[in-house]
Protein backbone atom coordinates (compact mmCIF):
# COMPACT_ATOMS: atom_id res chain seq x y z
CA UNK A 1 0.00 0.00 0.00
CA UNK A 2 0.91 3.82 -0.75
CA UNK A 3 0.65 5.97 1.48
CA UNK A 4 -0.28 9.89 -0.04
CA UNK A 5 0.57 13.15 1.73
CA UNK A 6 -2.73 14.74 0.68
CA UNK A 7 -6.05 13.95 -1.53
CA UNK A 8 -4.68 16.03 -4.42
CA UNK A 9 -1.63 13.24 -4.69
CA UNK A 10 -3.50 10.35 -4.57
CA UNK A 11 -5.96 12.04 -7.47
CA UNK A 12 -2.45 13.22 -9.40
CA UNK A 13 -0.52 9.56 -8.86
CA UNK A 14 -3.83 7.80 -10.00
CA UNK A 15 -4.18 10.02 -13.09
CA UNK A 16 -0.54 9.42 -13.85
CA UNK A 17 -0.88 5.55 -13.90
CA UNK A 18 -4.19 6.10 -16.12
CA UNK A 19 -2.69 8.51 -18.32
CA UNK A 20 -0.23 5.88 -19.33
CA UNK A 21 -2.92 3.23 -20.22
CA UNK A 22 -4.67 5.79 -21.74
CA UNK A 23 -1.33 6.42 -24.56
CA UNK A 24 -1.67 2.87 -25.13
CA UNK A 25 -5.41 3.14 -26.12
CA UNK A 26 -6.77 0.62 -23.95
CA UNK A 27 -9.75 -0.53 -22.34
CA UNK A 28 -10.83 1.02 -18.59
CA UNK A 29 -12.62 0.01 -15.84
CA UNK A 30 -14.06 3.22 -14.26
CA UNK A 31 -15.83 3.97 -10.50
CA UNK A 32 -18.04 6.50 -9.34
CA UNK A 33 -18.44 7.84 -5.68
CA UNK A 34 -16.54 10.62 -3.90
CA UNK A 35 -12.81 9.17 -4.47
CA UNK A 36 -12.40 9.18 -8.03
CA UNK A 37 -13.68 12.57 -8.11
CA UNK A 38 -10.26 14.37 -7.95
CA UNK A 39 -8.70 11.66 -10.31
CA UNK A 40 -11.48 13.02 -12.85
CA UNK A 41 -10.56 16.81 -12.73
CA UNK A 42 -7.06 16.09 -12.72
CA UNK A 43 -7.75 13.61 -16.28
CA UNK A 44 -9.50 16.79 -17.22
CA UNK A 45 -7.15 19.33 -16.73
CA UNK A 46 -4.55 16.78 -18.48
CA UNK A 47 -6.49 17.58 -21.50
CA UNK A 48 -5.93 14.06 -23.04
CA UNK A 49 -7.20 12.22 -26.46
CA UNK A 50 -9.34 9.71 -25.51
CA UNK A 51 -10.54 9.31 -28.82
CA UNK A 52 -9.45 5.72 -28.73
CA UNK A 53 -10.24 4.67 -25.32
CA UNK A 54 -13.19 2.42 -23.95
CA UNK A 55 -14.49 2.75 -20.85
CA UNK A 56 -16.51 0.06 -18.55
CA UNK A 57 -18.18 1.35 -15.49
CA UNK A 58 -18.13 -0.53 -12.81
CA UNK A 59 -21.72 -0.47 -11.66
CA UNK A 60 -24.85 1.53 -12.17
CA UNK A 61 -28.38 1.59 -9.94
CA UNK A 62 -31.66 0.04 -11.54
CA UNK A 63 -32.73 3.53 -12.13
CA UNK A 64 -33.46 5.80 -15.33
CA UNK A 65 -29.95 6.58 -16.31
CA UNK A 66 -31.06 10.12 -17.39
CA UNK A 67 -31.62 10.29 -13.68
CA UNK A 68 -29.02 13.68 -12.45
CA UNK A 69 -28.15 10.88 -9.64
CA UNK A 70 -27.58 7.85 -11.97
CA UNK A 71 -23.96 6.86 -12.53
CA UNK A 72 -24.59 7.52 -16.01
CA UNK A 73 -25.34 11.25 -14.89
CA UNK A 74 -22.35 11.45 -12.75
CA UNK A 75 -19.81 10.20 -15.73
CA UNK A 76 -21.11 12.52 -17.88
CA UNK A 77 -20.87 15.53 -15.79
CA UNK A 78 -17.35 14.39 -13.99
CA UNK A 79 -15.79 13.36 -17.08
CA UNK A 80 -16.91 11.92 -20.10
CA UNK A 81 -18.58 15.67 -21.50
CA UNK A 82 -15.46 17.26 -20.04
CA UNK A 83 -13.08 15.05 -23.03
CA UNK A 84 -12.94 14.17 -26.46
CA UNK A 85 -14.44 10.26 -25.84
CA UNK A 86 -17.41 9.07 -28.04
CA UNK A 87 -20.19 8.40 -26.15
CA UNK A 88 -20.75 4.66 -28.34
CA UNK A 89 -17.30 3.84 -26.57
CA UNK A 90 -18.91 4.63 -22.61
CA UNK A 91 -20.48 1.13 -21.33
CA UNK A 92 -22.13 1.03 -18.64
CA UNK A 93 -23.52 -2.70 -17.25
CA UNK A 94 -26.63 -3.39 -18.71
CA UNK A 95 -28.74 -6.64 -19.71
CA UNK A 96 -28.59 -9.07 -21.23
CA UNK A 97 -25.76 -8.84 -18.87
CA UNK A 98 -23.30 -11.63 -20.86
CA UNK A 99 -23.32 -8.96 -23.98
CA UNK A 100 -22.10 -6.40 -21.39
CA UNK A 101 -19.08 -8.79 -20.76
CA UNK A 102 -18.52 -10.03 -24.11
CA UNK A 103 -17.85 -6.31 -24.76
CA UNK A 104 -15.43 -6.32 -22.24
CA UNK A 105 -13.35 -9.45 -22.60
CA UNK A 106 -13.39 -9.12 -26.80
CA UNK A 107 -9.81 -8.69 -27.94
CA UNK A 108 -7.20 -8.25 -25.31
CA UNK A 109 -9.68 -7.67 -22.25
CA UNK A 110 -9.37 -4.90 -19.76
CA UNK A 111 -6.02 -3.11 -19.33
CA UNK A 112 -6.76 -0.73 -16.05
CA UNK A 113 -9.50 -1.73 -13.71
CA UNK A 114 -9.91 1.15 -10.97
CA UNK A 115 -11.67 0.46 -7.61
CA UNK A 116 -13.13 2.51 -4.65
CA UNK A 117 -13.97 0.79 -1.36
CA UNK A 118 -17.26 0.42 0.20
CA UNK A 119 -17.15 1.13 4.08
CA UNK A 120 -18.17 -2.66 4.31
CA UNK A 121 -15.70 -4.08 2.44
CA UNK A 122 -17.73 -3.98 -1.27
CA UNK A 123 -16.34 -2.92 -4.40
CA UNK A 124 -18.38 -2.34 -7.25
CA UNK A 125 -21.67 -3.18 -5.77
CA UNK A 126 -20.42 -6.39 -4.96
CA UNK A 127 -21.78 -6.54 -1.10
CA UNK A 128 -21.09 -8.94 1.50
CA UNK A 129 -21.47 -12.79 0.22
CA UNK A 130 -20.96 -12.27 -3.34
CA UNK A 131 -19.44 -14.98 -4.67
CA UNK A 132 -15.72 -14.85 -5.69
CA UNK A 133 -16.72 -16.00 -9.40
CA UNK A 134 -19.57 -14.10 -9.86
CA UNK A 135 -19.75 -12.06 -13.50
CA UNK A 136 -22.05 -8.94 -14.19
CA UNK A 137 -25.37 -9.30 -12.61
CA UNK A 138 -28.63 -7.91 -10.61
CA UNK A 139 -27.86 -7.19 -6.73
CA UNK A 140 -29.50 -6.33 -3.92
CA UNK A 141 -28.22 -3.43 -2.32
CA UNK A 142 -27.29 -3.84 1.65
CA UNK A 143 -29.08 -1.71 4.19
CA UNK A 144 -24.90 -0.05 4.70
CA UNK A 145 -24.99 0.79 1.25
CA UNK A 146 -28.29 2.49 1.15
CA UNK A 147 -27.57 4.40 4.07
CA UNK A 148 -23.74 5.25 3.29
CA UNK A 149 -24.91 6.50 -0.47
CA UNK A 150 -27.84 8.14 0.66
CA UNK A 151 -26.09 11.56 0.99
CA UNK A 152 -26.00 11.72 -3.00
CA UNK A 153 -29.69 11.52 -3.06
CA UNK A 154 -32.42 13.54 -1.50
CA UNK A 155 -33.33 10.66 1.25
CA UNK A 156 -32.37 7.23 1.86
CA UNK A 157 -35.61 6.13 1.01
CA UNK A 158 -34.75 7.55 -2.74
CA UNK A 159 -31.82 5.59 -3.19
CA UNK A 160 -32.42 2.58 -5.44
CA UNK A 161 -32.47 -0.61 -3.86
CA UNK A 162 -31.24 -2.76 -6.65
CA UNK A 163 -27.97 -2.17 -8.68
CA UNK A 164 -26.15 -3.94 -11.82
CA UNK A 165 -22.92 -4.25 -11.28
CA UNK A 166 -19.56 -6.14 -12.82
CA UNK A 167 -18.98 -9.77 -10.65
CA UNK A 168 -15.68 -10.31 -8.68
CA UNK A 169 -14.41 -12.90 -10.78
CA UNK A 170 -15.12 -9.88 -13.77
CA UNK A 171 -13.19 -7.45 -12.18
CA UNK A 172 -10.16 -9.92 -11.28
CA UNK A 173 -9.97 -10.71 -15.17
CA UNK A 174 -8.29 -7.44 -15.09
CA UNK A 175 -4.50 -7.00 -16.04
CA UNK A 176 -4.21 -4.02 -13.58
CA UNK A 177 -6.14 -3.21 -10.75
CA UNK A 178 -5.99 0.20 -8.67
CA UNK A 179 -7.68 0.29 -5.61
CA UNK A 180 -8.48 4.23 -4.48
CA UNK A 181 -9.10 4.97 -0.46
CA UNK A 182 -9.89 8.30 1.15
CA UNK A 183 -10.37 9.13 4.63
CA UNK A 184 -8.92 7.45 8.37
CA UNK A 185 -13.08 6.38 8.26
CA UNK A 186 -11.80 3.73 5.49
CA UNK A 187 -8.85 2.95 7.71
CA UNK A 188 -10.09 -0.04 9.58
CA UNK A 189 -12.21 -2.04 6.07
CA UNK A 190 -8.68 -1.79 4.20
CA UNK A 191 -6.72 -3.31 6.30
CA UNK A 192 -9.30 -6.09 7.06
CA UNK A 193 -9.45 -6.91 3.12
CA UNK A 194 -5.80 -6.37 2.51
CA UNK A 195 -4.15 -7.80 5.24
CA UNK A 196 -7.26 -10.70 7.18
CA UNK A 197 -8.65 -13.32 6.00
CA UNK A 198 -9.55 -13.90 1.89
CA UNK A 199 -13.50 -14.05 2.41
CA UNK A 200 -16.39 -13.64 0.75
CA UNK A 201 -17.85 -12.00 3.68
CA UNK A 202 -15.07 -9.22 2.79
CA UNK A 203 -15.80 -8.76 -0.98
CA UNK A 204 -11.78 -6.49 -1.10
CA UNK A 205 -9.83 -9.21 0.21
CA UNK A 206 -10.08 -11.52 -3.12
CA UNK A 207 -7.68 -8.76 -4.54
CA UNK A 208 -5.22 -10.23 -2.19
CA UNK A 209 -5.22 -13.04 -4.94
CA UNK A 210 -4.33 -10.35 -7.82
CA UNK A 211 -0.76 -10.29 -9.25
CA UNK A 212 -1.09 -6.95 -10.08
CA UNK A 213 -2.72 -4.74 -7.48
CA UNK A 214 -1.64 -1.60 -6.31
CA UNK A 215 -3.55 0.10 -3.01
CA UNK A 216 -3.40 4.31 -2.91
CA UNK A 217 -4.35 5.67 0.42
CA UNK A 218 -4.79 9.11 1.72
CA UNK A 219 -6.31 10.90 5.15
C1 LIG B 1 -20.39 3.06 -4.27
C2 LIG B 1 -19.82 2.44 -5.53
C3 LIG B 1 -18.47 1.83 -5.31
C4 LIG B 1 -17.57 2.79 -4.54
C5 LIG B 1 -18.18 3.06 -3.21
C6 LIG B 1 -17.34 3.97 -2.32
O1 LIG B 1 -21.10 2.15 -3.50
N1 LIG B 1 -20.69 1.46 -6.09
O2 LIG B 1 -17.89 1.50 -6.55
O3 LIG B 1 -16.30 2.24 -4.39
O4 LIG B 1 -19.43 3.69 -3.44
O5 LIG B 1 -17.59 5.29 -2.63
P1 LIG B 1 -16.92 6.55 -2.00
O6 LIG B 1 -15.70 6.80 -2.80
O7 LIG B 1 -17.93 7.64 -2.19
O8 LIG B 1 -16.64 6.27 -0.58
Amino acid sequence: MKILKNYKELSSTVADIVEAQIKEQSKLVLPTGSTPLGLYDELVKRKLDWSLVLTFNLDEYLMNIDHPYSYHSYMKKNLFDRTNIYPNNCHFPFRPTLSFEDKMIKGRGIDLCILGIGSNGHIAFNEPGSTFDSRTRVVDLSLQTLQDNSRFFDSVEDVPKQAITMGLGTIMESKKIVLMVNGTNKLTILNVAMNGEVTEKVPASILQKHNNVEVYYCD
